[in-house]
């Protein structure tokens, strides 16, 4: 079988999401205010840009780690087993942790991301989500910012894959299969 024929519809655009990108690191930076103990753990692969764009406007002292957390294989469909494939190089504990992912979907990942984190004693532990589908949740969870909240379409862009494809698209797209 071949692989499944799909378009991009566009949902937001890259200058939507420029302007969002902006507003919500004005937010960030009032919130974490005079703090010199700021990391940003940047939740691979998906937030890869986004954490790029916001940490460039993010206008205080602060760190950048790395964690990967993932569900496996490589469908559109989110599950619930949650990996940490890729674990922080620093310590967390008494800093102000803020997370950035790019999708909170049912919830799982950063459920479980946050429980780990916590264990560590960060100071604050606080989340920025790209996007948000509220209709999708299982689990009771909301990030603390959210750039866009979004119906239940599988996205794509702005760091965002399908099969690891199209991460590189400069808008958040909606895959729509044919045929
Ligand atoms: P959750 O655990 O169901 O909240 O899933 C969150 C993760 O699933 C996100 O970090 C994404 O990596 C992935 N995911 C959820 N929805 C989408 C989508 O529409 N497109 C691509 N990846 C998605
Ligand atoms: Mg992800």
């Amino acid at each position: 079988m071949s692989d499944p024929k799909y378009v991009i519809d566009e949902l937001i655009s890259a200058k939507a999401i420029a302007a969002r990108v902006e507003e919500l690191a004005r937010e960030i930076t009032e919130f974490y205010e005079g703090t010199d103990k700021l990391v940003i753990v940047s939740l691979l692969r998906g937030s890869f840009i986004f954490t790029a764009d916001l940490v460039r406007e993010i206008k205080l002292p602060i760190e950048v780690d790395f964690l990967e957390a993932s569900s496996y294989g490589n469908s559109t469909e989110s599950s619930r087993e949650v990996r940490i494939l890729k674990d922080l190089r620093g310590e967390i504990e008494g800093r102000d942790v803020l997370v950035v992912e790019d999708i909170v979907d049912t919830g799982f990942t950063l459920n479980h991301v946050l429980a780990i984190l916590g264990t560590r004693n960060p100071a604050r532990l606080e989340v920025c989500a790209l996007l948000d589908k509220p209709s999708r949740r299982e689990v009771d969870i909301k990030a603390t910012w959210t750039g866009f909240e979004i119906p239940d379409r599988f996205v794509v862009g702005y760091g965002i894959d399908y099969g690891q494809r199209n991460r590189n698209l400069d808008h958040i797209g909606a895959v729509r299969f044919i045929e």
